[in-house]
């Protein structure tokens, strides 16, 4: 027998209770999100060709016959630094092939946006064709554009693929002789979210979009910390004119890594504008995260010295003029002249990723005191490091709690079990110290980013029991989000992830439809259910929360069975008059390692049913190894 009290509500549920964690790994931005489909656009990689394929020419023998393309540096200035020189001999034979990330995703009958800059050197090369093809050099959409100055100039067109194909090519052909100078290379599907120039991946967002997240942290992660702190993610350098921002290479690209993947760079086009855009979008509370002047302390572990830490905080307080600033501000006018006039309504800022010690303690400092000077209304997330307990842990703990930290991230990345035993963590935390922030957690079904991870039920229903634990504790945990989010299942370096995608389609796995129906479902009060008094974390393998909420009405109870069996179990709800009939949403798998699939996207995904309510009570038979949300309407 369980027991609610609707009546009391124990503490409010932030509307920031659920979120999503975004962080460019596993080819979430460029490849993935954001919509760009050439790799390479403007030939900026640490290998400048890379992802450029030049099939029918032979470089050791100058390409007497066909041409050649060559690689420039405009000058040591400026962000874009390269441009591609061709040279085309015999205009029968030259290809220059961008093979998109992992192949480009092309549909029937829909419309990709080219452009690209190009310059005539000498010659006449009179028209270049841009085509679609398929493994077998099949051409699947074509279009062509017909240069025709010698000064860099602006250039589109369109093409229409005549079929779908996920692993299609761009194809470049040029007609004439001559020398032609090329950059900025792009193209888009005309089906972004929103239909936005320089878009994202509509089925991405649409998912991020269901999830009605609280906030969207970015951009990371490890990659907000970089391997040295040359590589940081320097926001600054992500906003503006697409064209002019630098790329720079991806802390994922080789190292701490199960799939190295040399080819990983991030071209910025998903900049600091793109994320609040998208956190606006969603219904997020933007949360960006910031370097603190610690360069990834599982790479080089680089600290700025103190005496250096100003250009860091600065970029801070530059960031929140940029959120929140009007037109008269200089970066405030960055934003207003990027097409958003209106502020950002920024309230958190991340003051470094997972860093710890004494070094981040004194660095977090330096970023409180001036943040807070000058924006008292901003709340501060520090973090802990990696750690969920033990020294590194306490001791930051210890520090922050001196520091009235406002909310401390935590990470966990653990076994199933321990997700279920550690129901009750934050039972006893200290309800006048920092608010929590559970921000990257995600059970492992094998080991941490391990190749053999799965996304299986029982991950899934692992974090569900914990889950409950968290809502239990809405006075102390305020934000929480599964991580990583995003991934390409063939260009991944971190196991498990939320959502899987390949260059067509995309699937939310059972932790995504968990991490929905307690998004979905996150109520505006947190109420009692008690089994004997106490709270129901795992007595009999059952795990409970429940909420009411005060606009649409509902008491909802929110119910794992962690048993083999199922469990028949009557519910007394006292406090409130209920509506006779209730719904259940009811998730479960076929056996703990069922899972999701591109064949077979939703087959662990919210069932919706029907139950009876007699009076005050319910009864209800929880099926083997499920996660229930049962939704009464108050009278
Ligand atoms: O989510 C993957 C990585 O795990 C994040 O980049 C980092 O913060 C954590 O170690």
């Amino acid at each position: 027998n369980l027991q609610v009290d609707v009546a009391k509500t124990v503490t409010k549920i932030q509307p920031t209770m659920y979120g999503v964690f975004f962080e460019d790994i596993n080819f979430a931005a460029d490849g993935g999100l954001y919509a760009e489909m050439i790799k390479n656009r403007s030939f900026e990689f640490l290998f400048p060709m890379m992802g450029w394929q030049e099939p029918n020419s032979d470089r050791h023998k100058l390409n007497e016959k066909s041409g050649i393309a060559n690689v420039i540096q405009y000058s040591q200035k400026g962000t874009n630094h390269n441009y591609c020189r061709v040279t085309i001999n015999d205009a029968s034979g030259y290809e220059l092939i961008n093979e998109g990330f992992r192949g480009m995703g092309i549909k029937k009958d829909l419309k990709y946006n080219l452009t690209l800059k190009a310059s005539k050197i000498s010659g006449n090369i009179s028209k270049i064709k841009f085509q679609f093809i398929d493994k077998n050099n099949k051409v699947l959409g074509e279009t062509s554009v017909v240069p025709t100055s010698n000064d860099w100039s602006n250039y589109s067109a369109q093409l229409t693929s005549s079929a779908t194909e996920a692993k299609a090519k761009l194809k470049i052909t040029f007609e004439g002789n001559g020398v032609i100078d090329l950059d900025n290379i792009s193209l888009f599907p005309e089906d972004t979210w929103v239909g936005r120039k320089n878009g994202l991946r509509k089925d991405l967002v649409q998912l991020l979009y269901d999830l009605k997240p609280g906030f969207l942290r970015f951009p990371g992660g490890c990659i907000v910390e970089g391997r040295t702190l040359a590589e940081r993610y320097q926001w600054k350098k992500s906003v503006g004119n697409v064209e002019d921002r630098e790329t720079a290479v991806n802390r994922w690209n080789m190292e701490f890594s199960h799939r190295p993947a040399p080819d990983y760079f991030q071209s910025f086009g998903l900049g600091f504008f793109e994320y609040f855009q998208l956190s606006e979008d969603i219904g997020a509370s933007p949360l960006p995260i910031l370097s603190c002047g610690m360069a990834c302390q599982f790479n080089t572990g680089q600290l700025v010295p103190m005496d250096q830490i100003d250009p860091y905080v600065q970029d801070a307080l530059d960031l929140i003029e940029f959120a929140n600033g009007d037109a008269t501000t200089a970066w405030g006018k960055v934003r207003a002249d990027m097409g958003h006039p209106k502020p950002f309504n920024l309230k958190f800022i991340g003051v470094g990723n997972e860093q710890w010690g004494p070094d981040y303690i004194e660095r977090f400092k330096v970023f409180q005191k001036a943040i807070k000077a000058k924006y008292p209304n901003i709340t501060i997330v520090s973090g802990t490091g990696p750690f969920p307990d033990g020294d590194f842990y306490d001791y930051g703990m210890k520090e922050l709690k001196k520091l009235n930290a406002e909310i401390v991230d935590e990470h966990y990345y653990k076994d199933p079990a321990w997700f279920r035993k550690n129901v009750t963590r934050y039972d006893n935390y200290d309800r006048k110290g920092p608010k929590i922030f559970a921000g990257e957690y995600a059970a492992q079904s094998v080991a941490i980013a391990s190749p053999e991870n799965k996304n299986n039920w029982e991950c899934a229903f692992s974090e569900a029991a914990f889950m409950t634990g968290m809502e239990r504790n809405a006075e102390v945990v305020q934000l929480t989000s599964y991580a990583p989010l995003l991934a390409h299942v063939e260009g991944w370096q971190w196991t498990p992830d939320m959502i899987w995608f390949n260059n067509l389609q995309s699937y939310g796995t059972p932790n995504y439809y968990v991490q929905k129906l307690f998004s979905n479902n996150k109520g505006t009060d947190l109420i009692n259910i008690t089994k004997d008094g106490k709270a129901v974390t795992g007595q009999n393998d059952l795990f409970a929360s429940a909420v009411k909420d005060v606009n649409s009405k509902e008491v909802i109870l929110k119910i794992v069975n962690a048993n083999a069996a199922s469990q028949n179990v009557s519910i007394d709800l006292k406090g409130a008059k209920l509506e006779s009939k209730g719904i259940a949403v009811i998730l479960k798998g076929d056996g703990i390692n069922d899972e999701n699939s591109f064949d077979a996207p939703t087959k662990i995904s919210p069932k919706e049913s029907e139950f009876k309510v007699s009076g005050n009570k319910v009864q209800y038979d929880f099926p083997a190894y499920s996660v229930t949300v049962l939704k009464i309407k108050m009278k």
